[in-house]
């Protein structure tokens, strides 16, 4: 059954009556610029067809009571008392909670069932899709509107201060602003974006490799600060602001791993603008050229990819359907995505899950998925 229905039928069976409002808050996956969002740079994100699910009613108290499906688990909590302890899940809740009421926007309780189908630590953002659904259902009970960048900025708050992960701001935004059919070009620093339509008779495959990031945010950490020694070095607020032939002549006075980084962030952002305007001629040969170049950047110089991303993205480059395929997200681990021709996607799938298999073991998973929309709530 689907996670909307799902979330419906144990709404029913636990908080009795039905659901209000139904809020659906979408995984992501990023097509090209990666590691450059917390460098104030530009990032490719689409919002995709795996999502997390809200079934809620308002209360007329201070209460939030959640039973989130996929974890059997509950929590409840009050806003006056906001504090941590409790099933990890819920510290997105309540950080959000937190972060929502600290910015001044008014809140009230509610009870929901969460439900998904978004496979959770796989690099599809599950994180922000929780928060940007807790976020919409805030705005939903209290009614006032939805800010893509407020919400954004505020999930990431959460993220940051109160669950206590570094990510950057990639994920909360296109998960709060995506649009059907688009990617998000997005300037990390002024937090503008453009919604650019895929190029036609592609698809684009989520090839999950089934492996699941371990010591990721300690790695994750480690990047960040390799960046921001370089922009530091350079005298540059951030590496956005650094020219290739600048870098170069860096060179000599970076230690090689740093100047290594900073090639990566500098060579992924001209990568992303270029996408972005292959995007807009439809050109999905450039678009795929790209994505390769910058899969290889992220094993040679970020050092980010490892066997199973690097054994799964060889395989999707050996196929004949194939324009360009890459890891996506963080790294380590989780999942990969190639750009593919309509007519030969079907193929693609069972051939590169099959390589896959036979190279290392491991039991991946190949689908297709479209670009969807942002979070959204709809009365039930
Ligand atoms: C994770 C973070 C994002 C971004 C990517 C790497 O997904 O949450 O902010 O830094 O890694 O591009």
């Amino acid at each position: 059954m689907d996670p909307r229905q799902r979330a419906i039928n144990a709404f029913q069976r636990r908080f009795a009556g039905g659901p209000a409002w139904l809020v659906r808050s979408p995984g992501r996956v990023n097509l090209i610029g990666e590691h450059t969002d917390y460098n104030d740079g530009f990032v490719l994100p689409m919002a995709i067809d795996r999502a997390i699910w809200v079934a809620m009613r308002p209360r007329q108290d201070d209460i939030v009571n959640v039973l989130a499906l996929d974890f059997g688990e509950e929590a409840g909590f009050r806003l006056a008392q906001l504090e941590k302890g409790g099933p990890a899940w819920s510290e997105y809740l309540k950080g959000v909670a937190w972060a929502l009421s600290e910015a001044g926007y008014p809140l009230c309780g509610w009870e929901g069932v969460i439900a998904g189908d978004l496979p959770i630590g796989a690099g599809l953002s599950s994180s922000a899709a929780l928060e940007m659904a807790v976020a919409k259902a805030f705005s939903t009970a209290a009614g006032w509107p939805w800010d893509v960048k407020e919400m954004a900025l505020l999930g990431q708050k959460a993220e940051n201060q109160w669950v206590g992960v570094q990510c950057g701001i990639m994920d909360q935004m296109i998960c709060a602003g995506g649009r059907a059919g688009h990617a998000m070009l997005l300037d990390c620093r002024t937090l503008a974006f453009t919604h650019v339509p895929l190029p036609p008779d592609c698809v684009v495959v989520v090839l999950d490799t089934g492996t699941r990031r371990g010591l990721m945010n300690s790695a994750y950490n480690e990047r960040r600060a390799q960046c921001e020694e370089a922009a530091r070095i350079m005298g540059v607020p951030a590496l956005r602001d650094a020219a290739p032939d600048e870098l170069e002549r860096w060179a000599g006075r970076l230690d090689p791993a740093v100047y290594r980084r900073a090639r990566h962030v500098v060579g992924e952002n001209a990568r992303t603008l270029q996408a972005a305007e292959a995007m807009r001629r439809g050109d999905a040969p450039e678009l795929g050229r790209l994505m390769n170049a910058s899969h290889i950047s992220l094993r040679d110089d970020f050092e980010v990819t490892g066997p199973a991303l690097d054994a799964m993205v060889e395989c999707a480059w050996e196929h004949p359907a194939c324009l360009g395929a890459r890891m996506t997200g963080a790294g380590f681990a989780g999942c990969a995505i190639a750009l593919v021709t309509a007519a030969g996607a079907g193929d693609f799938v069972e051939q590169v899950a099959a390589c896959y298999r036979r190279r290392t073991g491991l039991e991946p998973q190949a689908y297709v998925c479209a670009a969807s929309a942002g979070a959204s709530a709809t009365s039930a």
